[in-house]
């Protein structure tokens, strides 16, 4: 029987983040998912261009029945080695349940399937946020955050944000996070592995326009990360890669903060 590659999984696979992701990978199967059946063609016909084993299947992360169909079509082709998660909406999409749908409810949907077809050598990365750790643990909604699909959570949240999108996105990173505490132990049973990164302002799409919509926020931001830049998609990329690698192999149930350092000046502002 011929044996079937590994298959590294990318959401958001035509994103900022996702991309540089996928092109750290030049000797795996590369699945790119994405929103729309265009943008997946097109990156995927680049990504073959720069010399890449690619494939590619449209989804939307936040439908079951497209996770599911996703799962099926990467058991299919390899073997799933694989989860980079980058796929996300920032605030500035101004609809709360969107940011609480597709950043939340999106992960633990993937985080479910995707546990379906782990094997001892499989590594989930979810991506959360600096913003996330700003967020302090509350009684009122972890629990909510915990388990975004049950009923009444969202109202829990959405009560808690009063109605801001930037604030349901800190938030919904922040259940990113909780739902990598909640599946260390359950992708433990099967020897694979779940952690997460933290990225800082990385100029992609999502933080232009963010920086469009917040200038002086931004510049401020940068002003007070003690590396004085912002961070670009290969900063993730390089930190994705080595968590997929053997050398993170005893890593699991960790989120490591890619931002230049500045989380920590802006907990000091207050
Ligand atoms: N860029 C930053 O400064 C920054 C900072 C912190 C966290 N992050 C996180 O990193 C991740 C990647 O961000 P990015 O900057 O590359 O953003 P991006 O906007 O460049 O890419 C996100 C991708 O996700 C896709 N997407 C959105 N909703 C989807 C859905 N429902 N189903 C399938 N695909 C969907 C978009 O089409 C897009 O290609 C996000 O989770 C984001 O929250 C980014």
């Amino acid at each position: 029987m011929k044996t079937m590659k590994k298959a590294i999984v990318v959401t958001g696979g035509a994103g900022g983040i996702g991309l540089a992701c996928a092109r750290k990978y030049k000797e795996e199967l590369v699945v790119i998912t994405d929103y729309s059946q265009k943008i997946v063609d097109e990156t995927v016909e680049m990504l073959k261009s720069e010399g890449l084993d690619v494939i590619g299947f449209a989804s939307d992360i936040s439908s079951k029945e497209d996770v599911a169909k996703l799962t099926k079509f990467v058991a299919d082709h390899g073997e799933f080695k694989a989860l980079i998660h980058t796929a996300g909406v920032s605030g500035t999409v101004k609809d709360t349940k969107k940011v609480f749908t597709i950043d939340l409810i999106g992960t633990d949907i993937l985080l479910d399937a995707f546990y379906e077809i782990a094997n001892p050598d499989s590594v989930a990365v979810l991506m959360s946020s600096m913003m996330a750790h700003v967020v302090p643990s509350n009684e009122a909604y972890d629990d909510a955050l915990k388990n975004p699909q049950a009923d009444g959570s969202y109202a829990k949240v959405e009560a808690a944000t009063q109605g801001d999108s930037d604030i349901m996105y800190n938030f919904a990173k922040k259940g990113v996070l909780l739902l990598l505490e909640k599946n260390v132990d359950k992708w433990g049973g099967k020897r694979a592995r779940v952690v997460s990164i933290s990225p800082g302002v990385i100029e992609t799409p999502m933080a232009l326009k963010a920086a469009a919509e917040h200038p002086e926020k931004m510049e401020m931001i940068r002003q007070a990360t003690p590396l004085k830049r912002n961070g670009q998609p290969d900063d993730i990329a390089d930190v994705a890669y080595f968590l997929t690698s053997k050398a993170a192999s005893f890593i699991t149930g960790t989120d490591i903060l890619v931002d230049g350092g500045v989380l920590h000046n802006l907990k000091k502002m207050g």
